[in-house]
């Protein structure tokens, strides 16, 4: 997508020098833009673990890219030296951040191509064609799950005679979330892009406001029409008919079809089921949770430092700076996901097109997952 009318990605090997990898660092936007460089496996868990990237996707993304630093940076004494490395390195990943699963899903993935080389330069070069795999169809399945999603904002559209659309998102679920597009977004993007007026209710996403500094600053960049609201305001504009339509994105669907995101979606999702607001979660299939089926039970919800709770981060005189806002004394807990459960979601926008919250659903759009589907695969 655009930053000052240029195209980026959130993430891409350095050009010239592919030992390096580089990333946005989202830490400081929207008040500055910089570049970080990779080059080693603690650097990459940093940068997760501290939400330098963060979003579903490009934690995914990260981790491929990950791995591919990890085998060029592993012993070449031995094969069995070379891959134990690897998994160790797989595993320091996966500890970063628990709630989304296109973490693991992508350090599996590396190790499973990875083993399947025969030489130690060849297994390097395997984990450098799959990292740039795995971003490559993180942004493809971006596009589709826009391709698929706009119909609704037409329909709603047509419907209200061409007036603006009005679309609350929580968090951030945009590109900067995934490697291009995003995933809330990427049905927004390609209304806009066709015309269909559009405006966008951007809950600010406390504690670490993704969504006052990320998502205000993508859709501004990229000239979508939206208003910052705090978090609490959702439901007064869907009492007063001022939401046409709720679209999130998730850091882990069951498929059964409950949905883990931001801390406060499920309230947006109650509030929108007592307004009939259509209430959608956007997806690629690398977010579904093929084996656990009790979201609200199973699914690890991250406990982050109270300090993002404590503290806010902003710009003050052309610096970005941290300030207290609670009583020194006061304990805070910082929950960073809920589960949304299935009952309460209208349908699930995929890169394979939309579908019901339900197991039959979902099964249907994706049938190669019917086998292995709540086994322990
Ligand atoms: O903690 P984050 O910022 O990594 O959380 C992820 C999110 O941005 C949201 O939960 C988002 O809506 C999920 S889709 C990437």
């Amino acid at each position: 997508m655009l930053v000052n009318g240029q195209h980026y990605r959130t993430i891409w090997i350095k050009p010239d020098d592919p030992r390096v990898v580089q990333i946005i660092n989202q830490h400081v936007l929207p008040h500055r833009f910089e570049i970080v460089d990779l080059t080693t496996v603690d650097e990459v868990a940093v940068a997760i673990r501290d939400m330098l990237v963060r979003g579903a996707g490009l934690i995914g993304a990260t981790a491929g890219y990950g791995m591919y630093i990890a085998a060029l940076n592993a012993p070449t004494g031995s094969r069995e030296a070379f891959l134990a490395a690897l998994e160790a390195d797989g595993k320091t990943l996966k500890a970063t951040r628990p709630t989304a699963i296109n973490l693991e899903w992508a350090v599996a993935r590396q190790l499973d191509a990875i083993r399947a080389g025969d030489t130690i330069l060849e297994m390097i070069e395997i984990a450098r064609q799959t990292a740039i795999a795995i971003a490559d169809e993180d942004a493809d399945f971006c596009r589709r799950i826009g391709e698929h999603g706009v119909a609704l904002i037409e329909e709603i559209s047509a419907r209200k005679g061409g007036e603006p659309v009005n679309i609350l998102t929580h968090c951030n679920a945009g590109w900067l979330a995934f490697v291009d597009y995003g995933t809330a977004t990427a049905p927004i993007y390609a209304a806009h892009d066709r015309g269909i007026p559009v405006h966008v209710w951007v809950d600010e996403t406390r504690p670490r406001n993704q969504g006052a500094q990320l998502t205000a600053w993508e859709l501004g960049q990229h000239g979508v029409p939206h208003a910052v609201i705090a978090d609490n305001v959702g439901g007064h504009l869907m009492q007063h008919g001022m939401v046409d339509l709720v679209i999130t994105g998730t850091d882990r669907t069951t498929h059964t079809g409950d949905v883990a995101n931001k801390i406060g979606t499920y309230l947006k999702a109650l509030a929108a089921r007592d307004n009939q607001v259509p209430f959608y979660v956007a997806l690629p299939s690398s977010t579904f949770d093929w084996v656990t089926r009790d979201g609200v039970k199973e699914i690890p919800i991250e406990e982050r430092n109270p300090d993002e709770v404590t503290h806010i981060q902003g710009l003050y005189q052309g610096e970005v700076v941290q300030v207290q806002l609670t009583p020194q004394d006061s304990p805070a807990r910082n929950y960073a996901f809920d589960v949304t459960p299935a009952r309460l979601v209208t349908g699930l926008i995929t890169e394979r097109g939309i579908c019901e919250a339900n197991e039959a659903s979902i099964l249907a759009l994706y049938p190669e997952h019917r086998q292995g589907a709540g086994g322990r695969t």
